[in-house]
C-alpha cells in the first residue's frame, strides 16, 4: 500500500504525430510538471498513437498494476476521425465519473466556447481514477487546473480511507476543524 498521503499518477499522451516522432510531445510533460509541483509522484508516462486497441491496452495494463491512483490521457478527445481517446476509455472503465468531465467543460466554456468539442470522459477501473484531458498544453493545463483540488479526495474515497469520511465532515462543519 502507498503511504496515506502519496498521490500517484500516470499520464498517456495520445497522438499519432507524437507516437511517429513528428510533433515533441510537450503536454505529458507539462501535465507530469504540474502534478509533481502539487506534491503528486509521477510513475507513469508514455506516447501512444490514435488507436483504440492500443490506447486500451496501454490504459489497462497500467491501471491493473495497482500502482496508480490517476491515470491521465492527453489528445484524441476531438471531433478528429481518429479521434477515439473517449470510446477507448469507456471500454475499459468500470464505473463512469461524469462530474469530472461536466466540470472540466462547464469551466473550459468560460475560456472558449472550442471546449463544446472535447468529448472526454472519467471513470474508474478498480481503484484508478482515468481523466481523459484535451491535448494542447494549453487546453490540458486548464483542464487539469478544474479537477485537481478534488483529486485527493477522491483518492481517498477510491482506498476506503477513512480519512475520506473525515473529509466529508470537514467540509459541511468547517468549524470543527
Ligand atoms: N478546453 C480548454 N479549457 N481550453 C482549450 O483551449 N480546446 C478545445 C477543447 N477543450 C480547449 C479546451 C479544442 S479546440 C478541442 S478540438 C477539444 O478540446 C479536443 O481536443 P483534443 O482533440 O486535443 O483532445
Amino acid at each position: 500500500m502507498p503511504e496515506r498521503d502519496e498521490l500517484r499518477a500516470g499520464v498517456i499522451t495520445i497522438s499519432d504525430r507524437s507516437a511517429r516522432g513528428e510533433r515533441p510531445d510537450q503536454t505529458g510533460p507539462l501535465i507530469g510538471e504540474i502534478l509533481t509541483s502539487a506534491g503528486w509522484t509521477l510513475i507513469f508516462a508514455s506516447i501512444v498513437p490514435d488507436n483504440l486497441e492500443l490506447i486500451k491496452q496501454t490504459i489497462v495494463d497500467c491501471v491493473d498494476t495497482g500502482e496508480l491512483d490517476v491515470l491521465f490521457t492527453a489528445g484524441g478527445t476531438g471531433f478528429g476521425v481518429r479521434d477515439v481517446t473517449p470510446e477507448a476509455t469507456s471500454q475499459v472503465i468500470e464505473r463512469s465519473a461524469p462530474g469530472l468531465a461536466e466540470a472540466m467543460r462547464a469551466r473550459s466554456l468560460q475560456i472558449t466556447p472550442h471546449a463544446m468539442l472535447s468529448r472526454g470522459v472519467a471513470g474508474i477501473r478498480g481503484r484508478t481514477l482515468i481523466i481523459n484531458l484535451p491535448g494542447s498544453p494549453k487546453a490540458a493545463q486548464e483542464n487539469l487546473d478544474v479537477v485537481l483540488p478534488v483529486l485527493g479526495h477522491a483518492v481517498q474515497l477510491l482506498r476506503d480511507d477513512p480519512q475520506a469520511e473525515m473529509g466529508h465532515i470537514l467540509k459541511e462543519n468547517p468549524e470543527n476543524g
